[in-house]
């Protein structure tokens, strides 16, 4: 539980980042006085910029006192957990900067959440933290941003829908990604070169990824198989062609983790589909076809080393670059999630369909959703049969965070047919 001596609710990490900026905007609009918070970063000259920013938004931000944390010097890292109950980290690549953040966090008692996506990274901090996370009562939620909380919070809300309308949860979830406007930042493009890199050398990482339960702890639950299609399908229900979703692999063994810690409320051959929807008719067909074409492409590419360098080099945006201010503004993307199940009385087959939908790009949202994650942290705000861990956003805050989300913005439903 949060500490009550803490000088701040929240320290965002990494504020000068390209998401970390977006986190602290959100919170110089959205927090109010009820919340103490903080920037901290590793380039004083960064943080006071920002700072004049966020004055902007908030005059009584214009007094604020940053702290300075570099990730290699883990002093100063220990010296941001110590001051605050919640650290929400923005640095990335989380498995080059991650680690020793967790771990100061870990030693000062400190509840954490971060944006991270990177399998690999995850994989290690679940081995090597979740015993001891679990054992002190610290929440360490991985995966708050735009990659999982649409797909595990989405999850979440169509099972438990489910679960009080008709007494039995989904045993399948299949969610369908839109996207309106697109483009990534360049620590988005250095975690992904990473991933590309560490599948070089750990050949057991290529199986992981293929493992929709490769974060779950006790190993496979029974009966449950990959669901994920390499090609492009025609989903009959939604009246939409499908495409490989390439931040899929790592949505559905966050799902799975989050069944699995929660202790299988959506049973234990559950099964999470996730594709990208492209639309119906000959159009949607065509788009389907290229996003599975170019995703392929881009996974030869990056598989071969010169190429991927090459690439990182001239085309990828580099770190703090990202889509510009009017293209998350005009973007956005809703996540439909259509759960089928037998009720537990009479076994009549019912649907539940969630949606969650934001009016901004994944980037401006990812700034929305883990400010709210560490809002709801910092209060208590969670809704869990866990106290500590290394967790997810399901496992380790819950509904409340649904709430949350609701008043920052974002459209999300749950209806039953
Ligand atoms: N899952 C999602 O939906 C989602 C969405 C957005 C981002 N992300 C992830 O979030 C991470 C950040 O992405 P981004 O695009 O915001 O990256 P970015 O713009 O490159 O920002 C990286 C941040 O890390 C800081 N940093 C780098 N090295 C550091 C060190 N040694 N010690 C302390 N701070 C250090 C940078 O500080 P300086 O400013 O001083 O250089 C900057 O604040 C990436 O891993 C990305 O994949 C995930």
């Amino acid at each position: 539980m949060p500490g009550a001596d803490s000088p701040y609710d929240v320290v965002v990490w990494g504020a000068t980042g390209f998401t970390g900026r977006l986190t602290a905007e959100h919170l110089a609009a959205a927090a109010g006085p009820d919340l103490e918070w903080t920037i901290a970063g590793r380039t004083p000259a960064k943080l006071e910029a920002l700072r004049e920013d966020l004055a902007d938004v908030d005059p009584a931000l214009a007094e604020m006192e940053y702290i300075t944390g570099d990730a290699t010097d883990r002093e100063s890292l220990d010296a941001i957990a110590d001051q605050t109950d919640v650290v929400c980290a923005a640095v990335g690549p989380y498995a080059d900067y991650g680690t020793p953040m967790v771990e100061a966090c870990l030693d000062a008692g400190t509840d954490y959440c971060d944006l991270t996506g990177e399998l690999q990274w995850m994989r290690e901090t679940v081995e090597s933290y979740h015993e001891r996370a679990t054992d002190e009562g610290v929440r360490i939620v991985h995966a708050c941003g735009f990659d999982s909380v649409p797909s595990d919070l989405g999850t979440l809300l169509v099972q438990t829908h489910a679960m009080e309308t008709f007494g039995a949860p989904c045993s399948t979830v299949r969610a369908n990604v839109s996207l309106d406007g697109g483009g990534f930042s360049g620590g988005t493009a250095t975690s992904m070169v990473g991933l590309y890199e560490a599948l070089e050398d750990d050949p057991a990482l290529a199986r992981a990824l293929d493992d929709p339960h490769a974060l779950v702890p006790e190993g496979h639950p029974d009966g449950s198989a990959a669901v994920r299609g390499s090609l492009p399908q025609y989903d009959h229900e939604a009246g939409t062609w499908t495409a490989p979703f390439f931040m899929a692999e790592v949505n559905e063994k966050v799902v799975h983790r989050s069944n699995a810690l929660r202790g299988y409320p959506y049973g234990r051959s559950f099964a999470y589909h996730e594709s990208m929807a492209t639309g119906g008719g000959p159009i949607g067909a065509a788009l389907a076809g290229a996003v599975t074409g170019g995703l392929a492409l881009v996974d030869q590419v990056m598989s071969v080393d010169p190429l991927r360098q090459r690439l990182d080099r001239y085309v990828l945006p580099d770190p703090g670059e990202g889509p510009s201010r009017q293209a998350i503004e005009d973007g956005g993307f809703e996540v439909r999630l259509r759960g089928t199940g037998a009720a537990a009385e009479g076994g009549d087959v019912f649907t539940v369909e969630g949606r969650i939908s934001s009016d901004q790009d994944a980037y401006g949202t990812s700034g929305v959703l883990v400010g709210e994650a560490a809002r709801c942290l910092a209060n208590g705000d969670v809704d869990s049969p866990l106290d500590g861990g290394v967790l997810t956003p399901a496992s380790g805050i819950g509904m409340p965070l649904v709430e949350r989300l609701r008043e920052a913005g974002l459209t999300i439903t749950v209806d039953d047919r």
